[in-house]
C-alpha cells in the first residue's frame, strides 16, 4: 500500500544489482511513494546485473559511476542535477565488497590491499557521496541521506571478516559528516543495520543459511527482509523522520538487544549430547 510518502522528492539510488538487492527493493517502493531518481552502479555491475529492468520499471534513468571515484560521483551528482534541474532530495547508499571475503582470507591473515578495497569502496566511498553532495551543495534543505550497516559493526560475528571494520567505519561518517550536514544545511545522514538478508553481497558472508537461522531464532520478530529494509528507508527519506539524524538504526527484529532467546537455546540444546537439557516442553514456558 502506498501513501505518497516520497511525493515530488528527488534522489540517487547506488547499488541495485539484480532483484535480491536492497537497493532494487528501494527503488521499487520509492517509485510506488513518489519519488523520482537516477539508478547508479559500477560499470561491471551494469554488465552483469539487471539495472535498465528497473529502470524502465520506476521511470529512471541510469548513470554510471564508481563510488569509490571522486570524479566518478562529481559526474553523476552534477549530471543528476542536471537532470532533474535542480537539488534532490535523498540518497541511499547500498554498497558493500570485500576481497578478503571473497577471497576466504581470515581476518588474522587478512591481505591489506585488499583491506584498503574493503574500507574504500564500503565506507569511505560514503563520504565522498557526502562530500561531493555537500561541495556541490547538491541536496535540499531536510533531504536525507542513508547508508546500509549491520551489526558487526558492533558486535564480533563469525566470519564477517573486515567489512566489520568498514561497517564501523561507516557508521562512524554518518555522525562526523551528520554534524557537519545538519548544523550547515539541515541535511539528516543516517545509517540502517539491517538483519542478514538473502542478496548477491549477503550470499557472500560463509555459512549465510546457517546465520539467517540463528538470528530469525534470536530475533522476538525475526529477520527483517530487503522489502521491509525498503519500508524503513521510505520512512528515513519522508518527511516524517525530519529530526532523526548522526543514528545507526537497528532494523534486525530486535536480534542487537538480545542475549539468548528460547528458541535459540532450544536449537542449541537439541545439538548437545546432554543428560541435564531440560525438555523442550518445560523451555516453552520460559521466557
Ligand atoms: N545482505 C545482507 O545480509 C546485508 C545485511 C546488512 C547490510 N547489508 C548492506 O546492504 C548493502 C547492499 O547490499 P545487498 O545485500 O543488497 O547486496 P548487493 O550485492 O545486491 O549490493 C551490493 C552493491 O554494491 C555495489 N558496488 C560494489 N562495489 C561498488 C563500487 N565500487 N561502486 C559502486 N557500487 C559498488 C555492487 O555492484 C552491488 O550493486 C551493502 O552495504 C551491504 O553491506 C547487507
Amino acid at each position: 500500500m502506498a501513501y505518497n510518502l516520497l511525493k515530488g522528492k528527488k534522489g540517487i539510488i547506488f547499488g541495485a544489482l539484480n532483484n535480491m538487492s536492497i537497493a532494487w527493493k528501494v527503488a521499487e517502493q520509492a517509485h510506488e511513494e513518489g519519488a523520482s531518481f537516477v539508478l547508479t552502479n559500477t560499470p561491471v555491475a551494469m554488465r552483469f546485473g539487471e539495472l535498465d529492468e528497473l529502470a524502465k520499471k520506476t521511470g529512471s534513468i541510469i548513470i554510471p559511476a564508481d563510488a569509490s571515484s571522486e570524479k566518478d560521483l562529481e559526474e553523476l551528482v552534477k549530471k543528476t542535477m542536471d537532470h532533474f534541474g535542480g537539488k534532490i532530495d535523498f540518497i541511499l547508499h547500498a554498497i558493500g565488497m570485500s576481497m578478503n571475503v571473497r577471497k576466504g582470507n581470515v581476518y588474522n591473515e587478512l591481505n591489506y590491499n585488499y583491506l584498503a578495497k574493503t574500507l574504500d569502496v564500503s565506507a569511505i566511498s560514503f563520504h565522498k557521496v557526502l562530500q561531493v553532495a555537500y561541495r556541490l551543495d547538491a541536496i535540499n534543505e531536510w533531504g536525507s541521506v542513508v547508508a546500509l550497516s549491520y551489526v558487526a559493526a558492533q558486535r564480533t560475528l563469525y566470519r564477517y571478516n573486515d567489512m566489520a571494520d568498514a561497517k564501523a567505519l561507516l557508521e562512524s561518517i554518518a555522525r562526523s559528516f551528520g554534524y557537519i550536514y545538519g548544523r550547515e544545511r539541515k541535511v539528516r545522514v543516517n545509517t540502517i543495520s539491517q538483519s542478514p538478508t538473502r542478496t548477491t553481497a549477503g550470499s557472500g558472508v560463509k555459512g549465510m543459511d546457517a546465520l539467517l537461522d540463528f538470528t530469525e531464532r534470536m530475533s522476538p520478530l525475526g529477520n527483517a527482509d530487503a522489502t521491509e529494509c525498503a519500508e524503513y528507508c521510505v520512512t528515513l527519506f519522508s518527511d516524517l523522520t525530519k529530526k532523526v539524524t548522526m543514528q545507526n538504526l537497528f532494523h534486525d527484529g530486535g536480534f542487537s538487544s538480545m542475549g539468548m532467546s528460547n528458541r535459540a537455546m532450544q536449537m542449541y540444546n537439541r545439538s548437545l549430547e546432554c543428560d541435564d537439557c531440560p525438555e523442550e516442553e518445560e523451555e516453552m514456558n520460559l521466557d
